[in-house]
């Protein structure tokens, strides 16, 4: 993307001009009245990707590399498209590296059962950190409590950032994967995950990267981290919910067995024996989500047409004014201060229950996320019972943050602070 075309596009976003494309923000009774500040929950979607969805779905619908009429043809032809896009987005060598699946969770609840059951036995470890989302904790544990494994943690500092020196000593002989967050959900922390990388493959053990809050903020190439996996949902990418990507290198793909079986997956079935479909097919058992497929394909599409050069710039002011506005409040103290952190603020009032916080703000028409954020390990780390998160994304102004100051400025009038 050239420079000029960063700088209009970070004009259109700083100026909110992006929300013309979300229909959510024109919906009646909401105007632009909506304040919406949930996007590590899950972003809101483009017309373009209700387009893509709705097209499928009305002129080119049928099940996808069964038929050899035009419409399966034309089906397959979309899905298969969108791999090409994912692809090309992550920068993996091969198509056949890029696994549909219905999100993060069921990418690394499909890697635990499959490389996580053919590396680790009795005694062995696996190594996360404790800032992990739920969904990089208990597949592991499951795992652990069937064969004996064992899970080690790597401690976060007081700014919600790993502990690199600890990190280090935890790698040990018996470390046989490593999987770790990109950026994380409760915290907004950006992981140095190439550093993470290189380390973890000195010892010669597979890295796993879980990419759902990175995707929509960051640009990622998985060649040039050159970690074993990558996976990521495509609802916090402004596309569909229930389709995600488990990019997996070929080498250990192809050394993997299947994950679930069923049609598609196959390549000859007697009841003998039955042999497995080459990759990404294997992966894929029954009818996919063709249309989630196709959605996230055009999200990926929308997203790279405003380019990253100026969704990294818009994130970097908003990041800045945030902060600023934020530190500005009494007796508010955020949780995660990392160095370098997604747009995405997690805090705590002093004598206001978060959730009194979420329902206040929520009737202000500005909606964010109260609770623990699926990272309970986290809120005991900072030994808090829950947080607000305001999580932004690319249709957010600083007239958003400025709205979400003035929501808390009456928030404690309200409870006399
Ligand atoms: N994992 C999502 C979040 O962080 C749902 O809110």
């Amino acid at each position: 993307m050239s420079g000029i075309t960063s700088v209009s596009q970070l004009k259109r976003m700083q100026g909110g001009l992006l929300r013309d494309d979300f229909p959510i923000f024109q919906t009646a009774g909401q105007d632009n009245a909506l304040v919406y500040l949930d996007s590590g929950a899950s972003a809101q979607k483009p017309q373009v990707v209700l387009d893509a969805v709705s097209d499928f779905y009305g002129a080119a619908y049928a099940n996808i590399h069964r038929g050899v009429y035009y419409l399966s043809e034309e089906a397959t032809r979309r899905y298969e498209g969108a791999r090409k896009t994912v692809k090309t987005f992550i920068n993996a060598r091969h198509q056949k590296e890029i696994i549909f699946v219905r999100g993060t969770t069921e990418a690394i609840n499909l890697l635990a059962s499959t490389i996580g059951r053919q590396r680790l036995g009795q005694g062995d470890e696996i190594l996360i950190t404790h800032m992990e989302h739920h969904s990089n904790i208990v597949p592991w544990q499951l795992l652990c409590e069937s064969t004996g494994a064992v899970l080690k943690v790597a401690p976060i500092n007081d700014a919600g950032e790993v502990d690199m020196e600890a990190f280090a000593e935890l790698l040990g002989p018996r470390t046989k994967l490593v999987s770790v967050a990109h950026v994380s959900n409760a915290l907004g922390t950006i992981n140095p995950v190439k550093e993470i990388v290189s380390m973890v493959h000195a010892m010669d053990v597979p890295v796993i990267l879980d990419g759902a809050q990175a995707v929509p903020h960051l640009a990622v190439d998985v060649q040039e981290l050159d970690c074993d996996f990558y996976v990521f949902s495509g609802h916090k990418l402004y596309g569909p919910t229930g389709i995600g990507v488990l990019y997996g290198k070929a080498e250990l793909l192809e050394k993997m067995p299947p994950y679930e079986g069923g049609g598609d997956m196959i390549e000859s079935v007697t009841f003998e024996k039955t042999t497995y479909a080459p990759l990404p097919a294997r992966f894929e058992a029954g009818t996919p989500n063709i249309a989630g497929a196709i959605g996230l394909g055009a999200a990926i599409d929308y997203v790279q047409g405003i380019g990253f050069a100026a969704i990294e710039a818009h994130a970097y002011h908003l990041q800045i004014y945030g902060n600023e506005l934020l530190g500005a409040i009494p007796g508010l103290r955020q949780i995660g201060t990392a160095r370098e952190k997604a747009t995405l603020f997690s805090f705590v009032l002093d004598g206001i229950h978060p959730h009194d916080v979420g329902t206040f703000l929520g009737a202000e028409n500005v909606a964010v996320r109260t609770g623990h954020h699926c990272a309970q390990p986290v809120m005991e780390r900072f030994q808090v019972p829950a947080t607000t998160r305001a999580s932004l994304g690319i249709y957010n102004t600083t007239a958003d943050l400025d709205a979400l100051g003035e929501a808390i400025g009456k928030l404690r009038k309200f409870f006399g602070k």
